[in-house]
Parts: C-alpha cells; structure tokens; sequence
C-alpha cells in the first residue's frame, strides 16, 4: 500500500551508499577497523567510556541482562508500556520480568514509586525505557538503585541523542542498550549498541558478544594475537563493518534529524491543540533532551481506536500503537509466569493511545494532512 504520510522514513543518501560500498571493495567485512570507529565515535557522541556494536536491540538487553549475572529466582522490575523484546531479554536469562506501572498520562516512563512498591527480596535489577526517547526519572530510579542494590539497565532504543541534565540516555544507569532498527532515528537496518562506564562489564559484554572468546578475528588478522580461549558461554551477536559503516554516516545525520523531529513535534502540538482539544498530547512538561523518536497522542476516553486507524488508513495516513503491554500478550499470561503490578496507568494510556507519522523528512504540509485526518477520523471514533 502507497501511503500518503507513512508512519516512518529511512534518511538516507549517497553518504550512505558510498560508505557501503567502500567496505565492500576494502575486503573486510566483518567486525573490523569500520565497527572500532564506529563504537568509539559513538562513544564520543555519547560520553560514555565504553561503546560496544551488537547485531540488534534485543541482543544489547540480553547481553545486558547476561553481563549483570541475572539468572533463574531473580526479578527485574520494568514497564508493561514497551516493546515486548524488553520482557523478552529478561526472561532468555531465566529471570523473572515484574511489570510497574508508568508515571501518568503525560508521562509514559516507568514510575519511580511504582518501582519502589514492586521491590522484593528476590529483586535484582530495574529496566527503564525512554519510551519515545523522553526521559526517565534516572535521578529517583538511580536513588532506589542504590537504596537497594540493586542495577539498572536502560532500553534506550528510541533514545539516540537524547539526554536528561546535559547527560546522554543509556549513560546513567550500569548498562544501555539502543536499537538500530530500520524504523529507529540512527538505522543500521539491524544493529544495536551497548553503553558501559564499566572496566569489567564491558569486557564481559565484549566476551559475550562473540562466543566468550578472548580475542577476536580481526585481532589475529592484525598479528595482535595468534590465539584464544574460550572463558565464558557466549553468543554470536556481532555486528558487521557493511552495517558500522552506515552507522557512522547516520551517527553524523542525528543532530539535524532530531531537530527537524522537535519542530515537527512543535507543530503537531500547535495543530492539534488548535483543531482537535480533546486529544491529548503526552509528555507536556519539560523533563531533559528527547530525541522525538515518535509522535504518541492519546484519544477521548471511550474512543473505538481501531476504527479511528481504519479511518486514518483511509486516509492514506499510517498510524501505530505504542504499545499493546506486554503483559496482556498470550505469552505473557500463561504459567503467570511475570508477577504484575498494578498497571492503571499503563492500561487506560495503551487503550487510548495512537502513534502519528513522525521522521526527520516529514513536510509542514504532511503533518497538516495527519491532523486534519485527525479531525475527520475521530468523528468515526
Ligand atoms: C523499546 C524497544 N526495546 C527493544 C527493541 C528491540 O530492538 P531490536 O529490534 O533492534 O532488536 C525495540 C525495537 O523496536 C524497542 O523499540
């Protein structure tokens, strides 16, 4: 199907192909010279110590996860409100995902309160998603943390370029974890990155990325060592330097992109506040630096939501829903296998919730269109 504003779009140009092609005629292609700069200029970007190039998202989370020894009997508390590969990462550990609910209606990041009345002896460490790449309240989160022992992992996979007190996402907690899915602000189509200030976790996260070995391919090809051990059960999760190669050029569209995302935001907000009042739009306070990775509103109380994405579709506008929670999905209900919190907030947000067309080469005039399809199609609602 041809939309007429599509939910998301790729950014991408001659910058990009060419650094493809030059890997491609290098003879290296697998994790190499092109993924080091990678990882280290998005460690640059970021301020992080340490920066780790990873196959996808859900691999980051698990390595994550792996790195800080969770395991069978140990429960981590986390928000319903997320893609399920969060849950997911959890469990592939054997540990146990404790869903708590988000702050509010205006805010749809994991409560730090909520988080507080989750904790049991058996919990080990808290996972926060930057739901749309606006902040947590790491400042709190971290205060529980440390109250508690416990560690956190950040999902920052919408996160790319945002920031809370001048510090980047997926810094604050012991592990972040991005995702370069084809839909994300920074696409490597698959890829994802792993953030560390830690000595020993990264390099047991570098281990476990690549079988638990203790040197690499491209170490030997270098002559920087001419064998390896194997310490620990690992994974093959690497990345490749086709797709590190992309990475660095999309790393460098990110400022620009996020600023056209911010205005586009800046203009929703202005049209719909306009024309359609009895929507609402989330995250309206000012809390840090988002990266405006999507555009969420939420419709009237009692609204049919899959009639109102019929209705856009019609339209030729393509709208999403962020997220059914995780807890509601078949997986996810049998054995009772998570423990859940209570999940008002999370359930009556994902009732109501849609996702607008949002990406960095959105025109004034598409987002128009969006809201007028608003307007039309709420009145199907
Ligand atoms: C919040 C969140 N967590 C984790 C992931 C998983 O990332 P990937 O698709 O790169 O494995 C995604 C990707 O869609 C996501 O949106």
């Amino acid at each position: 199907m041809t939309w007429r504003v599509p939910l998301s779009d790729v950014n991408l140009d001659s910058a990009e192909i060419d650094a493809v092609v030059a890997v491609l005629r290098s003879g290296w292609l697998t994790m190499g010279s092109i993924t080091q700069a990678f990882e280290q200029e998005f460690a640059a970007f970021t301020g992080s110590k340490h920066a780790l190039a990873i196959t996808n998202g859900t691999a980051a989370l698990h390595l994550a996860c792996l790195a800080l020894g969770l395991g069978p009997g140990d429960e981590v508390i986390l928000p319903s409100l997320t893609f399920v590969a969060s849950a997911n990462a959890i469990r592939y550990t054997g540990a146990t995902p404790v869903f708590a609910d988000i702050e509010s209606t205006d805010w749809l990041c994991l409560s730090p309160e909520a988080v507080r009345s989750a904790i049991t002896p058996q919990t080990k460490a808290i996972m926060v998603v930057h739901y749309a790449g606006y902040p947590c309240d790491m400042p709190a989160i971290l205060e529980i943390a440390r109250q508690h022992h416990l560690a956190v992992i950040e999902d920052a996979a919408h996160a790319v370029g945002a920031a809370l007190e001048g510090k980047a996402l997926s810094t604050w907690g012991d592990v972040g974890c991005f995702s370069f899915f084809g839909n994300k602000n920074l696409t490597t189509a698959e890829g994802g990155m792993l953030l560390t200030q830690d000595d020993q976790l990264a390099e047991k996260l570098q281990r476990l990325r690549s079988h638990g070995m203790t040197t690499l391919t491209w170490d030997r090809a270098r002559g920087h060592a001419s064998t390896y051990d194997v310490v620990a059960l690992g994974y093959n999760y690497r990345i490749d330097d086709l797709r590190s190669a992309l990475g660095r050029v999309q790393l460098q569209k990110i400022p620009a992109g996020n600023a056209r995302r911010e205005s586009a935001v800046r203009l929703y907000r202005e049209l719909l506040v306009a024309q359609t009042p009895e929507v609402a739009i989330p995250f309206a306070q000012a809390r840090g630096q988002s990266s405006y990775h999507i555009m969420p509103v939420l419709l009237p109380e009692g609204s049919d939501k899959l009639r109102f994405i019929e209705a856009m579709k019609a339209r030729g506008i393509q709208v999403s829903w962020h997220y059914p929670p995780v807890h509601t999905f078949s997986i996810y209900q049998r054995n009772s296998i998570p423990r859940v919190e209570d999940l008002k907030i999370t359930e009556e947000v994902s009732a109501r919730e849609v996702t607008l067309p949002l990406y960095p080469t959105i025109s004034d005039e598409q987002i128009a269109w969006v809201v007028q399809a608003v307007k039309e199609s709420l009145s199907c609602a």
